[in-house]
């Protein structure tokens, strides 16, 4: 099915499954070890629920993450954060570290200097509420947790006493953003594209306190993450006056999916997952598109978003510094950022800046596939 087809087919699904696919609120208790049988995975488009388990129960083949991340504004202040709660098994998703429980916890800071943080920890299982728009998961014996309330936002609290790691992130309430599958059997939710995110954590004894642009989604699938999997370009940041999300997908057979999101002073100017409504392509030294394994990660990215009326934006992206990586397969980057606005007619804006996170992902098994 072509990806236009697949898209509208989706929306049409999830205007009629919506009454009887989401529920108002509810609780769930996800095991630890991995569950025998099939799992159940929700593509479909839900207002209540939005935040909720997506996927279930998590079999070996199935994975269903919440993301936070913060990173500051000011390309001089590296100061970042990124939060992973994981109710998944390490065959279905790569990039876990193997682990006796599906519920992992994540924590990858950076400072701002640019020194790395990282801790991670295995639990006995996790409690989701998931009430209407709002949620809140508590990652049980790991001390990670979140709360959310429409009227007051995300709060994350870390209390990691073996590692020495207490403190909040908050998120103030933004209004709920799009659903959506990615890829076929991939789907991904972009609860808070950009918010003015608060961090205050304690680490051994070192304070990280910064305010900066925040970000949250989640994404799931019941099919092993490498099944579907060729190449991912995902970030978030701002640029001048617009707040983007940019996702750029080849799947295995060489298709390419791809999600634009863009406001300017708060107000959505561009969302589409139209092909040709933006293009991500790496740069930097060797750079291909398609990518090959052979050629490092790329230093940065040409990104071009159609915004309609006002034009087309025109973005470089540099990486400055990464989270994680594991190269050339692998990396969680945050960088600064240039931009140019060409409208339809009259002269360029150029000179926008800002500062941006966001990954690559390169998932071939043997050769590259043949696109
Ligand atoms: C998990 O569930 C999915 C969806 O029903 C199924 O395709 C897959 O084979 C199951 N995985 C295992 C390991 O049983
Ligand atoms: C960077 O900052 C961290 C946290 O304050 C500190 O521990 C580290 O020594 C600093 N590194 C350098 C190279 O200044
Ligand atoms: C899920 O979303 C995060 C943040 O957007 C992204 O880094 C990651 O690649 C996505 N992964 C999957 C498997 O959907
Ligand atoms: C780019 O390709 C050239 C020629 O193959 C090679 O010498 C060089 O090391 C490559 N650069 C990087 C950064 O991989
Ligand atoms: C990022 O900053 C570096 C150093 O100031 C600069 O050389 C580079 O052009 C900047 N990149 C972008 C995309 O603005």
């Amino acid at each position: 099915m072509a990806r236009k087809h697949l898209i509208s087919f989706i929306s049409a699904l999830s205007i009629v499954l919506a009454s009887v696919s989401c529920v108002q609120s509810q609780v769930f208790h996800i095991p630890s070890t991995i569950q025998d049988g099939t799992a159940q995975a929700q593509f479909t488009s839900c207002e209540t629920g939005l935040d909720a388990p997506k996927v279930r129960p998590i079999n070996e083949s199935a994975f269903d993450w919440w993301y936070y991340d913060v990173a500051s504004a000011d390309p001089s202040d590296l100061s970042s954060v990124v939060v992973t709660f994981f109710t998944s098994s390490q065959p279905a998703f790569p990039f876990l570290d193997p682990a006796d429980t599906v519920t992992i916890a994540n924590l990858w800071v950076l400072f701002p200097n640019g020194t790395l943080w990282a801790a991670a920890a295995d639990g006995d299982g996790a409690t989701v509420i998931a009430d209407g728009k709002t949620s809140s998961g508590m990652w049980l014996g790991m001390g990670f947790s979140w709360t959310s309330h429409h009227s007051s936002g995300y709060h994350i609290e870390i209390n990691v006493l073996d590692v020495d790691v207490t403190g909040t992130i908050t998120f103030p309430p933004v209004r709920a953003g799009q659903n959506l599958e990615v890829g076929p059997h991939v789907g991904w939710v972009n609860t808070i594209p950009d918010a003015a995110a608060v961090v205050s954590l304690n680490i051994g004894g070192t304070l990280l306190a910064f305010a900066g642009t925040g970000y949250h989604n989640k994404n799931w699938s019941d099919q092993v993450f490498a099944a579907h999997v060729a190449s991912w370009y995902w970030g978030h940041g701002r640029v001048g006056p617009y707040s983007i999300v940019w996702f750029d997908f080849l799947d295995k057979t060489g298709t390419e999916s791809v999600s634009a999101y863009v406001a300017k002073d708060g107000k959505i100017v561009a969302a589409s997952c139209t092909l040709g409504s933006i293009t991500v392509r790496p740069t930097g030294q060797n750079a291909t598109y398609p990518p090959v394994l052979s050629t490092p990660n790329p230093t940065g990215y040409h990104i071009a978003i159609d915004l309609g009326e006002e034009g087309t934006l025109a973005v470089d992206v540099t990486v400055l510094t990464t989270l994680i990586t594991v190269n050339p397969e692998y990396a969680r980057s945050i960088g600064n950022v240039s931009g140019t606005l060409m409208p339809a007619s009259g002269a360029p804006t150029m000179g926008l800046t800002g500062m941006a996170l966001f990954m690559t992902v390169l998932w071939f098994q043997g050769p590259s596939p043949n696109f």
